[in-house]
């Protein structure tokens, strides 16, 4: 059988007690990469003084082979920092306000791309399978083909692709698009998704589509298809039964006693609908007075990305709108908005969400969202809570009964908010039952197993 080769610009191998803290996307690919006495390759984490090659860090856990690289600053700064966070990730997501193009950055992108691709090519075998992951390496395939490689080469992006006239605002969208196909086969999130890298291949790139499906552009002919990531269910109905979770459960209740509990989870990003769902919050409070004082929402914003500024400046944002809306409303024994800006553990997350009656996920764009199926997958059967889910996130297309709004829309999820707060129980259960299904049956093993199952039917590329 075909080792099996993922490479990410994270590498998150699940070990010791972090294992406890590891995500399923993480452990599912651990465990694929177990299977496959696969390889692990990406960045270590850390950021060195020095340009260059460097050595790649290379550590066996299991059977697993880890491989890592250290970025430079020019690397970190350039790569990382520019134009996989300030110039794709806002542009994939529909920010074409906040994307910034910069010609260091593009090369900065390419050349760390290139390296990659460098310090992995000796370690591949004639037979392997690689898997590349996410917006952060799109280019890593050229470069193997460029130096010659013919394995079978798949990639998935874990985050939207944007519609032709948002992605033809990128100076150099040719040569990102021409990196896509470089590939064998190249997975999406959702139909949406599809339709637009569809669009974008017909309409600016003068390429093809076949009957069955296949792409041809760039004098290369590629496959694509939708694989919606899943969570690992029932590990994360374990997490939310575990001893943390109900002691997480426990205090949330009694700090809460009667009242009702809103939570939302995210990193803290301007994709997320922060803002939003705080004003709509307030409106909440505005419109049906009876909540004030009986309901609260909890936000749960970790920093991420810290170096790049627009983070700064939705931290600034959120932390004053918070303040504003809770002296406006708060009263000496209850506090509207709790907004914390710190990480949790997954069990403890787990406890949280099953203490809560809604579970508010309300990105304006969102690859798939796996924190609306951890909500989903914590409830507790008997008394479950209820999802309000952006239609923009990519899980929206799968979790049909959650109530879904526009994520623009304040009074949209305004009366969201107020319906799910006097849902009867069994109307909860139902919806709760019909969701779990398909978050236990949609899980992550079934999407590891269908990206791997389809990179391996295509056929091999000829030298
Ligand atoms: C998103 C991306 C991932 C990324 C994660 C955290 O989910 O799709 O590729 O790893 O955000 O962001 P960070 O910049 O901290 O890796």
């Amino acid at each position: 059988m075909s080792r099996l080769i993922v490479v990410s610009n994270r590498v998150s191998i699940p070990r010791g007690r972090d294992s406890a803290q590891a995500g399923g996307l993480a452990v599912a690919l651990y465990a694929a990469l177990r299977r496959y006495d696969g390889i692990w390759f990406g960045w270590s984490g850390n950021v060195v003084e020095t340009s260059g090659e460097g050595h790649p860090n290379i550590s066996k856990v299991s059977n697993v082979t880890v491989v890592t690289i250290d970025l430079s600053t020019d690397d970190y700064d350039e790569y990382y920092n520019g134009f996989a966070n300030r110039t794709l990730w806002p542009l994939f997501h529909y920010r074409t306000d906040l994307a910034a193009y910069d010609r260091k950055y593009d090369k900065g992108y390419f050349r760390v791309n290139a390296r990659f691709a460098h310090s992995l090519a000796p370690m591949v075998e004639p037979d392997d399978l690689i898997w590349v992951h996410d917006y952060h390496l799109i280019g890593c395939a050229e470069e193997l083909r460029r130096m010659g490689l013919t394995q079978k080469i798949g990639f998935f992006l874990h985050i939207p692709f944007p519609a032709t006239e948002i992605l033809l605002t990128l100076p150099n969208h040719q040569a990102l698009v021409r990196g896509l196909f470089a590939y064998d086969l190249v997975g999406f999130q959702t139909e949406s998704d599809l339709r637009a890298f569809h669009d974008y291949v017909m309409f600016e790139a003068g390429g093809s589509i076949s009957p069955t499906g296949e792409l041809t552009a760039h004098g290369r002919t590629i496959r694509a298809g939708v694989f919606p990531i899943g969570i690992d269910a029932k590990e994360f109905v374990a997490k939310a039964e575990s001893a943390e979770a109900k002691r997480h459960l426990d205090r949330m209740r009694h700090s809460m006693g009667q009242r009702k509990l809103i939570i939302g989870v995210d990193r803290l990003d301007y994709s997320k609908g922060l803002p939003t769902r705080l004003e709509s919050f307030e409106r909440l409070l505005e419109t049906y007075p009876e909540n004030r004082g009986a309901v609260s929402l909890l936000q749960v914003a970790t920093p991420s990305r810290v170096e790049v500024p627009e983070y700064d400046d939705i931290r600034q944002e959120l932390e004053a709108l918070s303040g504003r809306i809770n002296g406006r409303f708060a009263d000496f024994d209850w506090v509207p908005i709790r907004y914390i800006s710190r990480a949790y553990s997954q069990r403890a997350l787990a406890g949280l969400f099953r203490s809560s009656r809604i579970g508010l996920v309300t990105p304006l764009r969102d690859g798939m969202n796996l924190v609306a199926k951890e909500f989903v997958a914590a409830q507790d059967a008997a008394n479950p809570g209820v999802l309000v889910l952006s239609r923009f996130a990519g899980a929206s297309d799968q979790l049909a009964d959650a109530l879904i709004v526009n994520p623009y829309d304040v009074d949209d999820i305004v009366e969201a908010l107020q319906r799910g707060l006097n849902f009867s129980l069994a109307e909860r259960r139902k919806r709760w039952r019909r969701l779990m299904e398909v978050v236990r049956e949609e899980d992550v093993t079934a999407w590891r197993n269908d990206f791997v199952g389809a990179l391996d039917a295509v056929p091999r590329t000829v030298a």
